[in-house]
């Protein structure tokens, strides 16, 4: 019995290190693993034009907890990719344990593996760093297709301009969904 609870609670020190030091590397690789506010991934999707059945593309889908709002309250299906593997084994769990695994997909790895769903994509979804999406302006622009919207929460890219905004609020405070086409 004291072996047991001996290797309980060796298996939970281990989760927590694995869980502190999957959100250190993350901060440090400049890209913080932090959620949009519900409300805010509303009005982002609204600023889109969100219809059933589009497919959203989330670069840097975190826990996935994002998509799920968007698939439960739009009845989109989404495909998320993140490459944080704490990041990616919670959002494979939380699409799992939220029934929407019919609906969401979720990719481990960099951006660039979401490359062959970008094109098809109705909206691509980001909230990532001003030098997150300078990185990745050219890639993502030049891949995805002709009708795809793209949608920033709070940052914007290097040189493409919005074509519309909405004001929203996340984090505690006012901010923008910004609106780009290719
Ligand atoms: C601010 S969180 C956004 C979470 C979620 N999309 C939301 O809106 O609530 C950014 C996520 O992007 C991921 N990320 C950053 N750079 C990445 C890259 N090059 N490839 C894949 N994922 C990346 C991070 O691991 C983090 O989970």
């Amino acid at each position: 019995m004291e072996l047991f609870i001996a290797i309980m609670q060796l298996l939970v020190v281990l989760l927590i290190l694995f869980w502190q030091v999957s959100l250190l590397i993350a901060t440090i690789l400049g890209s913080p693993i932090v959620y949009a506010n519900p409300k805010a991934v509303d009005d982002c999707l609204a600023l889109a034009g969100a219809k059933e059945k589009d497919l959203v593309v989330d670069l840097g889908c975190g826990n996935a907890r994002t998509l799920i709002r968007m698939a439960r309250k739009f009845g989109i299906r989404g495909i998320g990719v993140d490459r944080s593997i704490y990041c990616y084994l919670r959002a494979r769990m939380n699409v799992w344990l939220s029934g929407q695994s019919k609906n969401i997909k979720i990719i481990y790895g960099d951006f660039k593996k979401s490359e062959q769903y970008l094109k098809k994509a109705d909206i691509v979804y980001l909230y990532l760093l001003d030098q997150t999406l300078a990185l990745i302006e050219p890639w993502l622009f030049q891949s995805i297709g002709e009708e795809t919207k793209v949608v920033s929460l709070c940052f914007r890219f290097k040189d493409h301009k919005p074509i519309a905004d909405m004001p929203t609020r996340t984090l505690g405070q006012e901010t923008k969904a910004l609106l780009y086409i290719k």
